[in-house]
């Protein structure tokens, strides 16, 4: 019997990593996730590497996680890359039609493509996405999908997204140590948005904004086109660091407050309960009273609403975005975080977790396995009909790849 085809996605973190696994039923193609799996991140600081050996010892823990529970060896995965590293820039690309008879066929739309790309990215950064807003055939303007349409001149317009040189490579480098082969690169907010925005939210106009330990990134959708994407280095780690500071206590005890009693004001209520920080950890003397730790929170949310606001009115979106704001990452479970965001925003707020998937594991529906999860079904939209995902960066990633096995041999032979 033939094996049932795996698609995977790492989603590799400044606290946790994360891998999703998703299987494709050979007779009709439907995707289920039948694999979620995580752990401590080391290596990584602020969605950027910054020690390989680190970082391939937590991949390689969590693959042998993922690989038990689907009873399955995991040879590839599309991988996300994050970081404030990560840009974006608009670009023109036009070409003449090819066939004689002018129909536009894909090969044509892969050129204009290509065509697009010739944009001048500075020395050490490197294309990672050409996302297509719109094209123009002859003197018609705004066709989403030209293929089958007749012309004589395609042009696209284009949102380019790059990132740094190094920080793609160490990536590469380090999944590919694991024994992962790079089915696909995709910027980590562009897969969350994969799994938990609908093409409705996306038209009327969205923000998806995902709360990491060490970053917070946007990314905005209107008429279904990306109109932001942005990536700030403050996070809920930020949080922690406050409460350590407010409380005097040390950073592991601050966290374990944060995930267990934390809360913003208004999911508090009038509670007056004092904790004892020897219920959290016995070394540690003295109390807290809840209010006050929500307070703490409270302020370190409000800022990092506010700058992120301050990215929306620099599109002119501030207070403007229809279908609201879609807050994912681990933080966004924290009890009365969306209060907070609906009125910095002035918006309405929810928290996104994967639509439409099947699946049977519970985790699924939680805005941490977003980023994962979504490198799943990226990899499932834009796979061949006969098998393996594609894209039109894979040619590129073959010679990564290529180059990173030169150097894995190399390795060996020392
Ligand atoms: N239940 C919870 N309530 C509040 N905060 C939480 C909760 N669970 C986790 N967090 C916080 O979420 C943060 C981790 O989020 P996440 O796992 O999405 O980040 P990451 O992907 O590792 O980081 P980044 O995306 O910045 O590289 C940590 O700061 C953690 O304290
Ligand atoms: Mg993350």
């Amino acid at each position: 019997m033939a094996h049932a085809e795996l698609i995977t996605g790492i989603d590799i973190g400044t606290s946790i990593i994360r891998i999703a696994v998703g299987e494709v039923a050979p007779d009709t193609g439907e995707l289920t996730i039948i694999g979620l799996a995580e752990g401590e991140s080391r290596g990584v600081s602020r969605g950027t590497i910054r020690s390989i050996e680190e970082v391939v010892a937590s991949i390689a823990r969590v693959k042998t996680r993922a690989e038990k529970m689907v009873g399955a060896q995991l040879s590839s995965a599309v991988a996300a890359i994050s970081g404030s590293h990560i840009t974006a820039q608009e670009s023109k690309g036009v070409i003449a039609v090819a066939r004689a008879d002018g129909e536009i066929r894909e090969d044509d739309v892969e050129r204009v493509l290509e065509a697009a790309q010739a944009v001048s990215v500075p020395s050490n950064y490197e294309i990672i996405h050409v996302l297509p807003r719109r094209f123009s055939i002859d003197n018609q303007t705004d066709i989403k999908d030209p293929i089958g349409m007749n012309g004589v001149r395609l042009e696209v317009e284009a949102q380019i997204i790059e990132g740094q040189s190094s920080h793609i490579k160490n990536l590469t480098k380090a999944i590919t140590l694991t024994g992962f082969g790079i089915d696909d690169l995709v910027v980590a907010m562009l897969a969350s948005a994969e799994a938990t925005l609908s093409e409705r939210q996306k038209d009327l106009g969205v923000a998806m904004i995902n709360i990491g330990a060490a970053t917070t990134s946007i990314l905005v959708f209107e008429e279904g086109d990306i109109m932001l994407v942005k990536v700030l280095p403050v996070g809920a780690s930020h949080v922690t660091n406050d409460i350590a500071i407010g409380l005097r206590t040390n950073i592991d005890t601050a966290e374990a407050i944060k995930v267990q009693y934390g809360s913003t004001l208004s999911a508090l209520g009038r509670s007056t309960d004092e904790i004892q920080l020897s219920q959290i950890d016995e070394r540690e003397e003295g109390s807290f009273s809840r209010k006050y730790l929500a307070e703490i929170i409270e302020a370190r949310a409000e800022e990092i609403f506010s700058m992120v606001d301050k990215e929306l009115r620099s599109i002119g979106r501030s207070g403007k975005l229809p279908a609201g704001v879609i807050l994912s990452g681990a933080a966004a479970s924290l009890p009365g975080l969306l209060e907070v965001a609906k009125r910095v925003f002035r918006l309405p707020a929810g928290v996104g977790v994967p639509l439409g998937i099947n699946s049977a594991i519970e985790k699924i529906s939680s805005p941490e396995y977003t980023t994962a999860v979504g490198l799943v079904m990226w990899g499932h939209a834009n796979r061949e009909p006969s098998g393996y995902p594609i894209n039109i960066n894979g040619l590129k990633w073959f010679a990564v790849i290529a180059e990173q096995m030169k150097s894995i041999v190399r390795i060996f032979k020392s």
